[in-house]
C-alpha cells in the first residue's frame, strides 16, 4: 500500500508501491494489498498492450510479445526499416506466425503507412504529421497511433511494453503490476508508471547492481521542483518521470495531450499539472477535475534490461524530458535558471524550445479512423483471438490478389 498520497489540486500522486508476491494468497491482508487473481484477469481482458518498436531484434520483440498475457490484446507500431531487408516483413511475418500459433489478438501496423497518414489526416488529427501525409519518426506517434487502434478495440486500459526488453518473464509482470494498480483505483482517470532500483550492468565479470537511471533522477527532481513550488512544500513524491512501461485508462488517454519523442512521458505529468495541478484558473475538463485523476507508481519485482544505447540518446531524453519542465505553466525563474544550468553543455547558447504538443485524441471517430485502415493500408494486419490466420484481415494478400 502507498504510504503516503501527495494531492496536488485534482491529482493524487500516490508513493511508490513494492511487489510483494507477484501471486497473492487471496485473503484480506491489512498490511498489504491482495489482489484476487479474478480481478486482474478482467481489467486483463479489458486491456490492449502496445509495443512501439524500432529496427530492434526480432528476437526480443518476439519474446516480449510472447510474455503478454493471453487475455490481452497485442498492438504492435513499427517504424522499422522498409528498404530491404525489410525489417518491418519480418517482424509482420513473425507477428502472423505467433497468432497462428497463439490465436492472441494481434494488430500489427507500420508507423509511415501512407493510408494511415491519410486516415490521421481525415481525422483532422494533422500535428503528426510531415507535410500532412506521412507520419513523422517519433515513439510518440508510435504511442498515439497505437492508442487509437486500442479505443477502436473497445478497450477501456491501455499499456505499453518496449520492444528491446531482454527479459520476456518481466514485461509479464508489468502488466501485471498495471492490472494491479486499476484494481486499487478509484477514479475512472488513472494511470500506473513503473519504477526500477537497480540498472543492472556487467562489471568485472558480474553482475553490478547499479542505481537507475541518471536521467531519471534529474528529470524527477525537476517534476518534484515544479510541485514544490507551487505547495511552498518541498516534495520527492514522483519517481517516474521517465516510465515508458506505464498504462493509462481510456478515459485519462482521452484527455490528455502528448509531447513528441522521449518528452511524452515527463509531459504526462506537465500537462497534467498545467491543467490539473493546484491553483489552476481556467479548469476546461471539470468532470475529470471534480472526479480526480489517480497516478500510481509502482516498483517492480523484475529488472528491467533493454537495449543500452549511447550518450547521445541519454543526452536528447534529458533535453526532451527538461524543455517540458521550462515551458510548463508553473515554472517560474528559480526553476527555469535551474533547468539551463543542468542543460549547461548540452544546450550549448539555445533556449530551450518548445514542445509540439499533440492534442488529445479524445474527439476522433476511431471506427471511421481504422474503417480508413482496413481495406486499404498496406502494412496493417489485424488478427482475431481465436479465429486462426486464414480469416485474419490482411490488406496485403488482399491488396496482392
Ligand atoms: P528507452 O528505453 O526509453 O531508452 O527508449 P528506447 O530507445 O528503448 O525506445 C523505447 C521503445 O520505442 C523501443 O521499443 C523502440 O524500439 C521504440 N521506438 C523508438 N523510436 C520509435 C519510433 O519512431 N516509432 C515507434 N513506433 N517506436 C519507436
Ligand atoms: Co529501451
Amino acid at each position: 500500500m502507498p504510504r503516503h498520497t501527495e494531492i496536488f489540486g485534482s491529482l493524487k500522486i500516490h508513493e511508490v508501491q513494492r511487489i510483494l508476491k507477484v501471486d497473492s494468497g487471496g485473503f484480506a491482508n491489512p498490511r498489504a494489498k491482495d489482489i484476487p487473481f479474478d480481478e486482474i484477469k478482467d481489467v486483463l481482458r479489458r486491456t490492449a498492450i502496445i509495443v512501439p518498436v524500432k529496427d530492434e531484434r526480432t528476437h526480443l520483440l518476439e519474446g516480449v510479445l510472447r510474455a503478454i498475457p493471453f487475455d490481452c490484446s497485442i498492438i504492435v507500431v513499427s517504424n522499422s526499416k522498409r528498404e530491404t531487408p525489410d525489417v518491418y516483413r519480418m517482424e509482420k511475418d513473425m507477428v502472423a506466425k505467433h497468432h497462428d500459433l497463439t490465436q492472441q489478438e494481434v494488430l500489427v501496423i507500420h508507423q509511415k503507412d501512407p493510408d494511415l497518414g491519410s486516415a490521421f489526416y481525415e481525422a483532422g488529427y494533422n500535428t503528426l504529421l510531415d507535410r500532412n501525409t506521412v507520419i513523422r519518426d517519433g515513439k510518440a506517434e508510435g504511442m498515439i497511433t497505437g492508442m487509437l487502434l486500442a479505443k477502436s478495440l473497445g478497450k477501456d486500459f491501455i499499456g505499453f511494453a518496449d520492444a528491446d526488453n531482454y527479459i520476456p518473464g518481466s514485461v509479464r509482470e508489468y502488466v501485471l503490476d498495471y492490472a494491479a494498480g486499476f484494481c486499487m483505483s478509484k477514479s475512472p482517470y488513472s494511470m500506473v508508471r513503473l519504477h526500477w532500483r537497480y540498472k543492472p550492468k556487467v562489471v568485472e565479470e558480474r553482475l553490478y547492481f547499479q542505481k537507475w537511471g541518471r536521467v531519471s533522477e534529474i528529470t524527477n527532481k525537476y517534476l518534484n521542483f515544479l510541485i514544490s513550488t507551487r505547495t511552498g512544500f518541498e516534495t520527492n513524491i514522483l519517481i517516474t518521470g521517465n516510465a515508458g512501461e506505464h498504462a493509462l485508462t481510456t478515459e485519462l488517454a482521452d484527455i490528455l495531450s502528448y509531447a513528441r519523442d522521449y518528452a511524452i512521458e515527463p509531459y504526462h505529468f506537465i500537462g497534467l499539472f498545467d491543467e490539473f495541478g493546484l491553483g489552476v484558473e481556467d479548469i476546461t475538463n471539470v468532470d475529470a477535475a471534480n472526479t480526480g485523476i489517480e497516478i500510481f507508481q509502482i516498483e517492480t519485482l523484475n529488472p528491467h534490461i533493454h537495449e543500452e544505447r549511447g550518450d547521445e540518446h541519454v543526452n536528447k531524453m534529458l533535453l526532451n524530458a527538461l524543455q517540458t519542465v521550462y515551458h510548463s505553466k508553473l515554472c517560474n525563474d528559480y526553476v527555469r535558471s535551474k533547468v539551463l544550468e543542468e542543460l549547461g553543455d548540452i544546450l550549448k547558447d539555445d533556449m530551450p524550445s518548445k514542445n509540439i504538443v499533440m492534442p488529445p485524441i479524445g474527439n476522433i471517430d476511431v471506427q471511421k479512423f481504422v474503417g480508413l485502415l482496413e481495406g486499404n493500408a498496406e502494412t496493417f494486419a489485424r488478427f482475431e483471438q481465436g479465429l486462426g490466420a486464414a480469416v485474419a484481415i490482411e490488406n496485403e494478400r488482399e491488396k496482392r490478389e
